[in-house]
């Protein structure tokens, strides 16, 4: 029933039928679920428009799936275990009967205040069960939901709110993240100033702090809650209706929503987690994403329970109270599968393995990394030192817009290579293009990675702004999905991601836009222009090194740095901060006024020895400035 492929031949099988006989393929694994009407075809599709259909006019609601589908067999399960920040606060287990409750109590919350299906829901808030509640019950009743990660700023969340012409925000007074207690509230209470189209606020009481409740607008989960009627009918949604929208990154200044469907999104999540993970019933998995994350909605959230796992959710940070946490929480649940970032890896890491050494971590039986390169010395460190050598790692390619994972290994089923993603699941038909869309094919190749054939789970558009879609995925390469991811494939026909091509940073994992924080750093008074790159950091991946060209006028250096650094987690959120500020005096410009960003890339990175022919800048005289600042 779960599609799982269990041997090396049985993935070459598999993956020669998915590409050979798509339909049947899919169609296979689609019949595992429940659907109200079965669909009229399986896939109807092109990446012109791009137009993308899965399971044309098939009826479900995905929550029927996760809930209802494992009342009977599995209603005593534990699906959901949170795990607090403080080590010693009680936890809290929903198991299936109980998250059924409770989602088809706030579904039934939502429709007595006007929430209908296809209205936007924003949902900001911290990593609690009520976070996944809150989605699944959107999902029930065919709202649209668009979780907005609880570290971005008031304007970030107004941008998003406005941007989707959201009805209701989803929030909580606070948030606890290691030390800190960090207000939520009155950040929604900040952003709303700038929206008028939010009718109601749900507010959900975790830390207790206070807050102001606007009357009329602002209600409380709880108060909401008591006395509402368990008895909830999921509504009917078409396979192509949209379940949720996912504000991300990308090489402009505003984000895009990114935007997913019900039937395609269902099928893909789950086949995904149950092949990468290989769950089997008894398992205990662990993903430390954040719900705010694509990661968080396919792999704490919809894949983990439409396969009818026991998936935790952690709501605090690594670090705290010490650097043993995660081992602590493994050895206390007995984690089975655990799935976490390379700046995660890289920051423990660097504690040494005393932190690890109280722990046993014998219950681990696969180990997975995803959202950025992970280098070799992380990728052993992990292997060697958390799964004691003997858990296969699964270093999972996959991004907001493809929904689920594409590229990986299947632990204990194909090979494993550090840094390297490996092989395609099956459905997936990478393609690796030069500059001029010319195919590379064969082995010991390297460039451009394209997908070229529709997957269940991919976009199906940016919201609001079809042209966007089509212009940033569809238009680089004739007839083909562009990643904006650079690759190779090796001389065993292994992928290895390289990063991004494009102007995307990726900082401990999370995409920033270098126009978007170039945006934030303009807003500052002082600041004339900016040019921002990333540049290799030990711990986060990359981090943002930002050149700016400012009137100094009567201020120190450093007080105008620190403003701006502050301006930027105004503006977006601390996680956009740059590391490093340079003030020069100008930026190499190409005699047609484009910043060369190459050059700027190369002395943040440390190497000025090849600069290349600067003689044809506007400006060649200021490379020499700016190397000298830089020093
Ligand atoms: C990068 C996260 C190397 C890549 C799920 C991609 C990776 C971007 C890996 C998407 C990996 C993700 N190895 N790079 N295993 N996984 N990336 O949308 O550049 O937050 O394009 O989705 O992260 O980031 P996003």
């Amino acid at each position: 029933m779960s599609n799982r492929i269990h041997t090396l031949g049985g993935y070459i099988h598999e993956y020669q039928k998915s590409v050979l006989e798509p339909e049947n393929f899919w169609s296979r694994v689609a019949d595992s679920f429940y659907w109200r009407k079965r669909w009229d075809k399986v896939v109807d599709w092109n990446f012109d428009e791009p137009k993308v259909q899965w399971f044309v006019n098939a009826k479900l609601n995905i929550t029927e799936n996760i809930l209802d589908r494992h009342l009977f067999t599995m209603g005593d399960k534990p699906a959901i275990i949170w795990e607090p920040n403080e080590p010693d606060e009680p936890n809290r287990i929903l198991t299936y009967k109980e998250l059924h409750r409770e989602v088809c109590k706030f579904s039934n919350v939502l429709k007595k205040n006007g929430i209908e299906k296809g209205d936007r829901v924003i949902i900001y808030m911290p990593m609690v069960p009520e976070a996944a509640v809150a989605m699944l019950a959107c999902a029930r009743v065919g709202a649209i939901h668009s979780v907005v990660f609880a570290g971005f700023s008031a304007q970030s969340l107004a941008d998003r709110i406005n941007d989707c012409q959201a009805k209701m925000v989803l929030t909580s007074d606070g948030n606890f993240r290691g030390k800190k207690s960090i207000p939520v509230k009155a950040v929604v209470d900040e952003a709303l100033a700038q929206t008028d189209t939010i009718q109601n606020v749900i507010c959900f009481k975790r830390t207790g702090t206070d807050v102001t409740m606007e009357s009329g607008r602002d209600l409380w989960w709880h108060e909401e809650m008591q006395g509402i009627s368990e008895e909830n009918k999921a509504e009917e949604m078409d396979s192509e209706d949209m379940l949720f929208i996912l504000y991300t990154s990308g090489s402009t200044g505003k984000p895009k929503g990114v935007v997913h469907t019900c039937g395609g999104y269902m099928v893909y999540t789950q086949y995904t987690f149950n092949n990468v993970f290989q769950y089997s019933s008894d398992d205990v998995y662990w993903c430390t994403a954040d719900v705010g994350w694509i990661t968080g909605h396919s792999y704490i959230v919809y894949g983990p329970l439409l396969a009818g796992a026991t998936t935790i959710m952690f709501e605090g940070v690594p670090t705290y109270p010490n650097p043993g946490r995660f081992w602590a929480i493994v050895d206390k649940y007995k984690v089975n599968q655990f799935y976490t970032a390379p700046t995660a890896i890289r920051a423990l890491e660097a504690f040494g393995t005393e932190p690890i050494e109280p722990y046993k971590l014998d219950s681990l039986k696969v180990l997975g990394t995803v959202g950025e390169p992970i280098n070799e010395e992380a990728w052993h460190w992990y292997h060697d030192h958390i799964g004691k050598g003997k858990c296969p790692i699964v270093d999972t390619w996959w991004q907001t817009e493809t929904g689920g994972i594409l590229i990986s290994p299947i632990p204990g089923v194909t090979p494993t290579k550090p840094a390297y993603a490996t092989l395609p699941l099956p459905g997936i038909q990478p393609i690796i293009v030069d500059s001029e869309g010319n195919e590379l094919k064969g082995n010991s190749v390297q460039g451009n990675l394209c997908i070229k054939f529709p997957w269940p789970s991919m976009l199906r558009t940016t919201y609001g702004d079809h042209e966007r879609c089509k212009n940033t995925y569809f238009s680089n390469y004739k007839g083909l999905y562009f990643t904006g991811d650079g690759v190779k494939r090796d001389e065993d026909g292994y992928y290895r991601i390289l990063g991004r091509v494009d102007d995307v940073i990726n900082v401990s994992g999370h995409r920033m836009g270098t126009a978007e924080v170039e945006n934030a750093i303009n807003e500052h008074p002082k600041v004339i222009e900016s040019a921002v790159v990333g540049y290799p950091h030990d711990i986060k991946g990359q981090g943002i090194y930002a050149y700016v060209i400012c009137d100094l006028a009567n201020r120190s250096e450093d007080n105008l740095k620190n403003e701006i650094k502050e301006t930027v987690s105004k503006i977006i959120g601390p996680i956009a901060k740059p590391e490093k500020i340079q003030i020069v005096p100008g930026l190499p410009k190409t005699r047609s006024g484009k910043i060369m960003r190459r050059i700027l890339r190369k002395v943040a990175e440390g190497d000025t020895s090849s600069l290349g022919d600067t003689s044809t800048l506007l400006n060649p005289e200021v490379v020499d400035e700016i190397i000298k600042g830089a020093q």
